[in-house]
């Protein structure tokens, strides 16, 4: 998509759209900006309100736009970036609906440049990789040009950012969506290794290495599978002089079948999705590098396919961690944890981060606890922790904290150090109490984003399934870091 901020409206040239925003409440100000009689006669007859992400639209005779949509953003009193893209949304939904193209905006008389545009970028993504040919003439819905009028122009660069930062949560929901067959741990090498450039340095380690590195519990998770495990790193010293060095690890489960534990059919149908931490932390050090903020991060992506077959990794086994750790499987479906955990130790033990966020699809728990539209988070770290829920804010992601109780000893193993799974309750809790163990007591955060990460059915700017969920929410982490 491109997107371009005109100055002279009345030389503007033909479109298959005007996007046309309102405000909630009195519209007589406001009719200035609505071009046309039907303007005046469709607000005078109280149809529309301007509610937020309310819409109507005319086909103005003579307009040098094919349609004319009227949108609604709500009372200009209580609004803030969310509202403003949820409305926005809305807009892109109704061009959508008519196949437009090319579409003006009148910038509308707001404080979140932010909002609107993330609002429009988000929402304008569909998936149709797996399409067959009988779709195969549909056209696109998808949005090409925008041209922005009433908005200075030294808001263009912010704009490049925020389009550019939309492609990245489009690729990480592209390689949500893909069969899992497709996005192997292959794929995401590939991905990765396509990602290098100057400032990012990315590392692959392939089975032999990690073998030799001792990184028993991902290589557990991953030998039932047709398809090696791997490690990839991304690192971007983005702060040279400073002695912080944040780690970012990723949950790269590329399908979750259960193992030998098998999911139930109804559980695993979702379960190509469960790679979404590792694409998004690999995405946020690809963004932090190609904007420049001034942080040391390295992404840290355990990939592997957690398998049913006799190769599967084995109920009640001891399997030693690269922290030299040895763990008792009492769960072959709590495989999240493991590959984290590992990635985690070997970070601790080679990459000396200052502090860690670890994020994934990790239980089902925090999902029946929060639902579609929340994540749950961990930390031991106040700074962390306050410094995530702000970021969350900005970006609209909602995460909401848990406590780190002491439920350890459910842990407990009679022959390992530690067990994978400890009963049913606190699900969540205790995944977050089991990775904690291999933090080295680094300052760390643990995300558990089950819920938002691939959601049952399109909400504001979210589209269906793969929704590139955190993305944002580390980027603009990393920027806070950066400006500390
Ligand atoms: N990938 C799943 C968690 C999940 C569930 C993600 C629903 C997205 C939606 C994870 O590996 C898993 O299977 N967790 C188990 C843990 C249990 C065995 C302790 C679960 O939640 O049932
Ligand atoms: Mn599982
Ligand atoms: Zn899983």
């Amino acid at each position: 998509m491109k997107v371009v901020i005109a100055q002279d409206f009345n030389a503007r040239k033909r479109a298959d759209l005007l996007i046309v925003p309102y405000w909630e409440g009195p519209k007589e100000a406001s009719k200035t900006a609505g071009p046309s009689d039907e303007v005046f006669a469709l607000l005078d007859s109280g149809d529309f309100k301007g509610k937020q992400g309310e819409t109507a639209l005319l086909y103005p005779e003579g307009s040098r736009e094919t349609r004319l949509l009227l949108l609604g953003l709500g009372k200009k009193g209580d609004s803030d970036p969310e509202k403003l893209r949820r409305a926005f949304s809305a807009a892109v939904k109704a061009a959508q609906a008519k196949k437009a193209k090319d579409l003006h905006l009148l910038f509308p008389d707001c404080d979140s440049v932010r909002g609107v545009f993330e609002g429009f970028f988000l929402t304008n993504y569909a998936y149709t990789e797996l399409k067959g040919d009988s779709l195969k003439d549909c056209p696109s819905v998808l949005i090409e040009t925008l041209t922005v009028f009433g908005l200075d122009k030294k808001f263009q660069k912010e704009i490049d950012r925020l389009l550019h930062t939309a492609s990245l949560v489009n690729f990480v929901r592209d390689l949500v969506n893909g069969n899992a067959d497709d996005v192997t741990p292959e794929r995401f090498v590939k991905e990765a290794k396509s990602m290098e450039t100057k400032g990012l340095k990315i590392t692959i380690l392939d089975r032999k290495r990690l073998e030799k590195e001792g990184m028993g519990l991902l290589l557990a998770v991953g030998q039932g599978a047709r398809y090696e495990p791997c490690m990839i790193l991304a690192e971007y010293k983005g702060a040279p002089k400073a002695k912080e060095h944040i780690l970012l690890v990723g949950k790269g489960i590329t399908f979750d079948s259960g193992g030998l534990c098998l999911k139930q059919p109804d559980n695993m149908l979702t379960m190509k999705s469960d790679m979404a931490g590792a694409a998004t932390v690999l995405a946020a050090v690809k963004l932090a590098a190609a904007f420049g903020l001034k942080v040391n991060v390295t992404a840290v992506a355990p990939v592997a396919e957690n398998a049913i077959g006799s190769r599967s990794y084995k109920l009640g086994d001891v399997y030693r961690s690269v922290s030299g750790k040895t763990v008792e499987i009492l769960n072959t479906d709590a495989e999240g944890r493991l590959v984290l955990a590992d990635a985690i130790a070997y970070g601790v033990k080679h990459l000396h981060p200052t502090s860690i966020v670890d994020l994934g699809t990790l239980t089902g728990a925090i999902v029946v606890a929060l639902g579609e539209e929340i994540s749950g988070f961990y930390s031991n770290s106040e700074a962390m922790a306050k410094d995530l829920q702000k970021a969350a804010a900005s970006t609209g992601e909602n995460i909401w904290r848990m406590p780190l109780h002491d439920y350890k000893e459910s842990l407990r193993s009679e022959i390992a150090d530690i067990a994978n799974v400890g009963g049913r309750d606190a699900g969540s809790m205790k995944c977050a109490l089991f990775i904690q163990e291999f933090t080295g007591g680094v300052p760390w955060a643990h995300i558990d984003m089950a819920g938002p990460g691939y959601i049952s059915k399109c909400k504001h700017y979210n589209p269906t399934k793969g929704t590139g969920w955190g993305l944002r929410l580390l980027l603009d982490y990393l920027e806070m870091q950066g400006n500390q």
